[in-house]
């Protein structure tokens, strides 16, 4: 696991939307595995100030979120599609039909899961998996468990989940208590991996998953057995490793 240190968020967006744009450069029909949670945002604005210098191309490139809340359509402003829609997809000259969101409003969730690794399959597989840190460790809504969870499934989100995110909803109760997420094995079969990490509240957690033993306890602490994963964080996220 390559660990690259920025001194703050801004360089750690910078450094981030360097190594997609080296990947979108090198494989123009890539296929970039998307994530949400307010940490890639400003990677995401470095990639659409970059297709607007003229220097990205999205235009062959295809996507795949690593999570949707359960029981949300993509019309709703919580929902994941709408958030990349919003910071990303509408920003670029992506092509939203390649873009690809687990469908939250499928009630089925077994039909919902299956559907969105077949997906993922018949790509080939995701070219670079783009990851936040969840405060416990969570990668994708993988949450802390007793097992690394093969592929696509339905979890029911963790209470520190569910208040960390409640500021995004107007109520407590609107917070949706499961979501679909890709698993741990689909995102340990991307080709690379590149986790950003910002701020000194994840500064504990970020040491265990670097430092730590690998356990599903700490979900993210698997990607040390990755043979391509990097995580660009910044000063105050690794001030505890
Ligand atoms: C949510 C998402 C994760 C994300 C995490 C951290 O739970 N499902 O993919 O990494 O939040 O979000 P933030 O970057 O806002 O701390």
């Amino acid at each position: 696991m390559r660990v690259i240190k920025t001194k703050d968020y801004a360089d750690m967006s910078r450094k981030a939307a360097n190594i997609i744009s080296a990947q979108v450069i090198l494989k123009p029909d890539c296929v970039l595995g998307l994530a949400t949670g307010s940490t890639p945002i400003g990677t995401y604005d470095q990639l659409v100030d970059r297709y607007e210098n003229g220097d990205l191309d999205f235009s062959r490139v295809n996507s795949v979120n690593l999570d949707e809340y359960r029981g949300l359509d993509k019309d709703n402003d919580q929902s994941y599609r709408y958030f990349m829609n919003k910071h990303l997809f509408s920003r670029v000259n992506i092509d939203v039909a390649h873009t690809y969101v687990p469908d939250g409003s499928e009630p089925d969730s077994s039909k919902a899961c299956a559907d969105y690794e077949a997906i993922i399959e018949n790509f080939g597989g995701i070219d670079l998996q783009l990851l936040g840190l969840g405060h416990n460790g969570h990668i994708g809504f993988n949450e802390p468990t007793d097992h690394f969870p093969k592929n696509t499934h339905c979890v029911d989100l963790a209470e520190s989940t569910i208040n960390a995110n409640k500021r995004f909803f107007e109520k407590e109760e609107d917070v949706p208590r499961q979501a679909y997420t890709m698993g741990i094995g689909t995102i340990m079969r991307a080709k690379s991996i590149l986790v950003v990490v910002s701020g000194a509240d994840k500064a504990e957690i970020l040491n265990k998953v670097i430092n730590g033993p690998i356990t599903p306890e700490v979900p993210a602490s698997i990607l040390q057995l990755h043979p391509n994963a990097t995580i660009v964080a910044d000063e105050a996220a690794l001030s505890k490793t």
